[in-house]
């Protein structure tokens, strides 16, 4: 990274992550930017967590899942709140199982036009693939890939933004209104969370009310009671040590066998098959793709 520009010697990684994949990315994208002399803040935007305009930085890079082929609400939600800026360089992030594949491409454009209205300068957009939490996973080998190419990836954006050359994607019309309509999975995301309840498996540990990103569970009478505040982003039901928690609305958007990141990234270390070649259908084209780039 040597073509950096002098320019930034600040960046805040902002970002939100239900279930690890972005959190992964971004602890990434810390470490090589401390590695070259740039110093980091970053934010978590979830439970509230507010933007600080005293650790300003250079430059301001959101990182967000991909929910209903846009980004999360409540990254939207926060840039929102930003205050009012003037010129400052952005870049946004945007975290898939499914990848740069229509209509995916269209879900940073919300983002970027909000953040366009705050003053800022759009840069940059990347997104990056992580095992799918979500409905269906491409195989196994194909989600070690994913992990294992993390770093290189990061250093391929990281070279990029430093560059100086603007990187903005223009997603087709179709794609937009895709994502237009992926709004209404914020509608979904308030049935599945009500629907969501324990069986008899659980301790009333509590673990879910204290790690919910949206502040959504309550423990009540021993028991966790689901609000209307749900983003689906399913960390309570992966997370539960005791696979006490289960939806019973939109069943078929959790993964059987669960999703633990930790586990697979310990896996990745040893067990990745770089070479391996996928099978199966065109539904992970976006991921193929991406491990190709
Ligand atoms: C409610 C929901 C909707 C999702 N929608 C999409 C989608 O439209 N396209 C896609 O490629 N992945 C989709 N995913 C998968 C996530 O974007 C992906 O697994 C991401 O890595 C999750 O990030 P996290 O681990 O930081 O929460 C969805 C996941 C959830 C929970």
């Amino acid at each position: 990274m040597n073509d950096r520009t002098p320019a930034v010697k600040a960046v805040t990684l902002a970002y939100f992550s239900g279930t690890g994949g972005t959190k992964a990315i971004v602890s990434c994208f810390e470490t090589q930017f401390i590695k070259s002399g740039i110093h980091v803040n970053v934010i978590d935007i979830s439970r509230g967590n507010t933007y600080h305009e005293e650790k300003a930085s250079d430059l301001l890079i959101i990182f967000s899942p991909v929910y209903a082929f846009r980004l999360t609400t409540l990254v939207e939600q926060w840039i929102k709140n930003l205050p009012k800026t003037q010129n400052m360089p952005a870049a946004v992030i945007s975290v898939s199982g499914g990848g740069e594949i229509s209509p995916n491409t269209a879900c940073r454009v919300h983002c970027k036009r909000l953040l366009v209205k705050k003053g800022y300068h759009m840069i940059y957009e990347k997104m990056f693939v992580m095992p799918s939490n979500y409905a269906s996973q491409a195989d196994y080998q194909i989600n070690l890939q994913l992990l294992h190419v993390i770093p290189q990836k990061v250093t391929q954006a990281i070279t990029e933004i430093l560059s100086g050359k603007i990187a903005l994607t223009k997603p087709r019309v179709l794609d937009r209104f895709f994502a237009f309509i992926g709004k209404a999975e914020h509608f979904g995301a308030k049935i599945f969370g009500l629907s969501i309840h324990a069986s008899k498996e659980c301790t009333q540990c509590g673990l879910c009310e204290r790690k919910c990103p949206a502040n959504n569970i309550k423990i009540q009478n021993g028991l966790p009671k689901f609000g209307s505040n749900c983003m689906w982003c399913l960390k309570c039901i992966y997370d539960c040590p005791h696979h006490a928690l289960s939806p019973g609305a939109f069943k078929f958007s959790v993964l059987k066998d669960g999703y633990n990141l930790t586990e697979m990234s310990e896996q990745a270390k040893t067990q990745c098959d770089a070479e391996h070649q996928p099978s199966g259908s065109m539904l992970w084209q976006g991921v193929m793709d991406y491990l190709k780039e």
